[in-house]
């Protein structure tokens, strides 16, 4: 494992309390209520979360039990209740409010599409009805490849509503990338789009769709179904593709839903972890879906009167909890869109706010960071006077950025969630509540209630106050991931290592706390890299480079970045002589489109440097911290006594334009 005692060195003193008419309306309102609910958790485990199940979850058949640990780390939730994930987003509303609007998708090029929860909930049963026509059934997985759009969610959730379990990829990553998770997840069917549209540039989906299945081990795909978005041309194979609307032509508008056990694989989603490929990372439909409408509740605030919007792809988890299924769940109105947040212009979010009168607006630090950097005045023309609360996810924000936010995006009115979790937890789980904690920039303040976590050291022993270490879960939480897909045992030792006697969930992540017990998380203790939010395992990008012909030998380490937060950097050796200037920059080019198609453009390396070796010791251990050093371009104060080839740092300092 690695070292742990992490000092934090930023000292934060402001604290932002929240306004006492935000106080007065919020569902929760002030710390006594927050408190009062940590307390009831504290006091009856099962009695808190069976209650808070019963009161927010529609259930077909109730559960009798709330929480099973016999067979721990592989926790059960509510596991002899039944329901429907679709059920509870969509025909629960049918009576309350079916002239709604469900969701305003705003498309690349500014058009805008409203559709009502009837409406979704007439197209998803079609859908539902036509995935079904197609032979797929409860417990069979469809991989998912579209692009920002109300017919990503009409196939995700109707997927749910048949018991079949979808797998997003999001749409930045290469065909390699998605034939990899078909074979993972053993898919029977493909949902993708002829292309898409982001920052006025048409990106083509089913070729890569095409190209993923050309590459073999796709046997197992009969379906490929096409959502038209762009209209290009697109290759077809007879019998095997569908278009999304004539799969959906004539099919009933009501499908009933297949009622799964509370523990039925909702989704599988891929995500990078510091050894080998990508895990699957399998949710549960019940207390999944519980955690989402008490995440919105609660952090989100959430109002039958919000214009709910949060900017992240359905790709990714923050899509799939506070995109498909929270927001839908609550009977919220919420914004999708499709394009980036820089065109046509740094001003898109902020119109977009002012257009649809957003309440309640998500996102990530890069996007705030990189919005900085383009127009840091630009939300001053435009009306944002609908905001009530901001939040943050994926990185730590940096307490510049956050002040920005604050005061330039939120005129200092609106409470800042800067909310922690992973696609591993499922939703939000170390966060303030916007009617209730008082905030410091760049800490994700405290855990939720019901939420159990701490910061311990090597022998997992908590650290206290002021100090710093491994950020752990100590209890079970019903949004819980329940296992790797295919590979329990890899679940138990990432997740419930021995080195805690397998009692804690590891997060991953070091943090701190500061003086008054505020929580800073300060990024992964592991081969992680966090990229713009997006996690990459330096694993893969090793292999990747590795894969090419012309590479002998690689390695990847992370350097801070103003904009991206980390960038990604490669020491290279080469099968052949290290390069001179000018091939050396070709070279260059050719490995980061290599990369590029390996896994995806946000894997491409930063920075790529050659060597004849890479710093290694006797043992034939390469030194990262050695290379950490020299990608931030540090003088090499440390110890290199036990390094094998001194001569090779001076090598790889020079960089590669
Ligand atoms: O390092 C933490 C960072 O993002 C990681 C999880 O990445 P992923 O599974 O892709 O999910 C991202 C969206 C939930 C964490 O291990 N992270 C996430 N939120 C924060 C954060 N780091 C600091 N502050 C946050 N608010």
């Amino acid at each position: 494992m690695a070292a742990t005692t992490i000092e934090s060195v930023l000292q934060e003193n402001r604290i932002f309390t929240p306004a006492e008419a935000f106080v007065r309306q919020a569902n929760v309102s002030g710390m006594d209520a927050y408190r009062r609910l940590c307390a009831e958790a504290e006091k009856d485990f099962p009695g808190f979360w069976g209650r808070l199940a019963r009161e927010h979850v529609l259930w077909k058949k109730p559960f009798t039990q709330v929480l099973d640990e016999s067979k721990a780390p592989f926790f059960r939730w509510f596991a002899d209740g039944e329901l429907n994930a679709s059920y509870n987003c969509l025909d629960r509303h049918l009576e309350t409010q079916p002239e709604k609007t469900a969701i305003i998708f705003e498309a690349d090029d500014g058009k805008v599409t409203r559709i009502t929860y009837r409406e979704l909930h007439r197209r998803v049963c079609m859908f539902a009805n036509g995935l079904k026509a197609r032979g797929v059934k409860r417990g069979e997985r469809v991989v998912i490849y579209m692009p920002m759009s109300i017919e990503a969610v009409v196939a995700m959730q109707a997927c749910a509503r048949i018991g079949a379990i979808h797998s997003v990829v999001f749409g930045g990553f290469s065909a390699k990338s998605l034939q990899e998770r078909i074979i993972d997840a053993g898919a029977i069917a493909v949902l993708t789009a002829d292309g898409q549209f982001r920052g006025g540039r048409e990106i083509p989906l089913k070729a890569a769709v095409d190209e993923a299945i050309a590459m073999g081990g796709c046997e197992s795909i009969a379906t490929v179904v096409v959502y038209r978005r762009s209209g290009s041309p697109v290759a077809w194979q007879a019998g095997r593709d569908v278009w999304m609307h004539d799969l959906m032509a004539g099919q009933p508008e009501t499908c009933e839903p297949e009622w799964v056990g509370a523990e039925h694989p909702l989704f599988i989603l891929y995500t990078s972890g510091s050894t080998g490929k990508p895990k699957g990372v399998q949710h549960s439909t019940g207390g999944y879906l519980l955690w989402m409408i008490l995440t919105m509740k609660w952090v989100f605030d959430h109002k039958p009167g919000d214009i709910f919007w949060c900017t992240a792809d359905v790709g990714w988890v923050t899509g799939h909890s506070y995109v498909c299924y929270g927001p839908l769940a609550c009977g919220a109105t919420e914004v999708i869109f499709e394009g980036v947040p820089v065109y046509p212009d740094a001003g898109r979010f902020w119109k977009m706010i002012q257009d649809h009168k957003v309440t309640v607006f998500y996102t990530a630090p890069t996007a705030i960071r990189s919005l900085i950097k383009a127009g840091g005045e630009l939300p001053k023309h435009y009306d944002l006077s609908s905001l009530r609360i901001l939040g943050t996810v994926g990185e730590p924000i940096n307490p510049e950025a956050w002040m920005w936010y604050h005061e330039t995006v939120g005129r200092g009115r609106c409470p800042i969630v800067d909310t922690w979790w992973q696609t591993e937890t499922g939703g939000l789980m170390i966060s303030p509540l916007p009617g209730a904690t008082p905030t410091k920039p760049g800490s994700a303040t405290f855990p939720l209630p019901g939420i159990f976590a701490d910061i311990v050291d090597e022998t997992g022993h908590p650290v206290g106050k002021g100090k710093g270490g491994m950020l752990v879960i100590t209890r079970p939480w019903p949004a819980m991931l329940r296992t790797i897909w295919g590979d329990p045992e890899r679940f138990r030792k990432t997740y419930y290592p021995a080195d805690f006697q397998g009692k804690y969930y590891l997060a991953g992540d070091g943090a701190s706390y500061d003086e008054d017990g505020y929580i800073r998380i300060i990024g992964r203790i592991d081969d992680v890299l966090n990229v713009s939010g997006h996690r990459l395992g330096t694993m893969e990008i090793e292999s990747a480079l590795v894969a090419n012909p012309i590479v002998a030998e690689a390695a990847v380490v992370g350097r801070p970045d103003d904009l991206t937060g980390e960038a990604i950097c490669a020491f290279v050796v080469l099968k052949q002589a290290r390069p001179g200037t000018e091939d050396a920059a070709r070279i260059v080019k050719d490995l980061q489109d290599w990369v590029g198609r390996e896994i995806g453009p946000i894997a491409k390396p930063r920075d790529i440097r050659f060597g004849e070796n890479l710093p290694k010791t006797r043992s034939g251990k390469i030194m990262r911290r050695l290379l950490r050093s020299i990608a931030r371009d540090e003088e090499i104060r440390q110890d290199v006594s036990t390094l094998e080839n001194p001569a090779i740092l001076q090598q790889l300092s020079e960089k590669a334009r």
